[in-house]
């Protein structure tokens, strides 16, 4: 039987620190079937690795995210490059750029240089992307346009752009990661992006322990509150949560190679 597959989780993250054993373990009781734990931070890289060892159903993404590249280095890349070589590692990423809080993230060009090198390494050990990109959409759409080619395909998590641009990243062979945010009640943009893009090209993430769905918004997310957003494609799509909970779950299987 179909298991929703979590694309895009951290329970790597500090929110988890307590019971993360216990969360993981109650997923086939809410139909919940394997998910990938995604890197973020340089510090989190181990800490994906080894809650993947620790999980037969928990697959890892190693990746620094763009507002965490201040620190990289390409001393770091080769380290991850090697840790990539682990049976359990599916996808680079999160990688991307994020230019929602200009203040305070690493300036757009160090953003761009990370983003580049980390897609590069993705073609050279054969991995498909993770790309995590807010308010910074021509950037990410013109790069992944230079560099889809050499890449064995990718997700743009979270997906918050337009439908125009949403046909466009399709084209270029990406999945869209549909999470939390389809339930919130100002997400008519995104409920337009799920209703014209074919269910084959969208996946369910978490991206917890952020974005949970209605009704436990502003709660700590985690994968068992999927259903939610597996019935809320279902709904735009006028068809079936099985259906929904089915056709993600090949596509996640094609997006990772598992
Ligand atoms: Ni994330």
């Amino acid at each position: 039987m179909a298991q929703i597959f979590d694309t895009h989780a951290h329970y790597d993250d500090e929110a988890f620190a307590g019971d993360y054993r216990e969360v993981i373990a109650a997923f086939p009781q809410y139909g919940i079937g394997r998910c990938t734990d995604v890197a973020s931070t340089m510090e989190s890289v181990d800490r994906v690795l080894s809650l993947a060892h620790e999980f037969p159903n928990v697959y890892a993404a190693l990746g620094i995210h763009p507002s965490e590249c201040r620190d990289l280095t390409e001393a770091f890349l080769e380290e991850m490059e090697q840790k990539a070589r682990d049976p359990k590692v599916v996808a680079i990423g999160e990688i991307g750029l994020d230019y929602h809080f200009p203040e305070e993230d690493p300036d757009p060009a160090l953003q761009k240089k990370w983003f580049v090198r980390q897609l590069v390494l993705a073609q050279k050990t054969g991995f498909p992307v993770i790309i995590h990109s807010r308010d910074a959409a021509k950037d990410t759409f013109d790069i992944l346009q230079e560099y889809h080619s050499g890449l064995a395909g990718g997700v743009i998590h979270c997906y918050s752009y337009s439908t125009e641009l949403a046909r466009e990243f399709v084209k270029l062979g990406f999945y869209l990661g549909i999470g939390g945010v389809l339930t919130f009640k100002n997400a008519r943009k995104i409920r337009e992006v799920v209703r014209v893009i074919p269910l084959t090209s969208l996946v369910l993430e978490t991206d917890c322990p952020y974005m949970a769905p209605v009704p436990h918004r502003g709660e700590r997310n985690s994968s068992l509150f999927l259903p939610l957003v597996a019935q809320a494609v279902a709904d735009c799509k006028g068809i079936d949560p099985e259906e929904v909970i089915a056709v993600t779950e090949q596509n996640a299987e094609r997006l990772y190679h598992v």
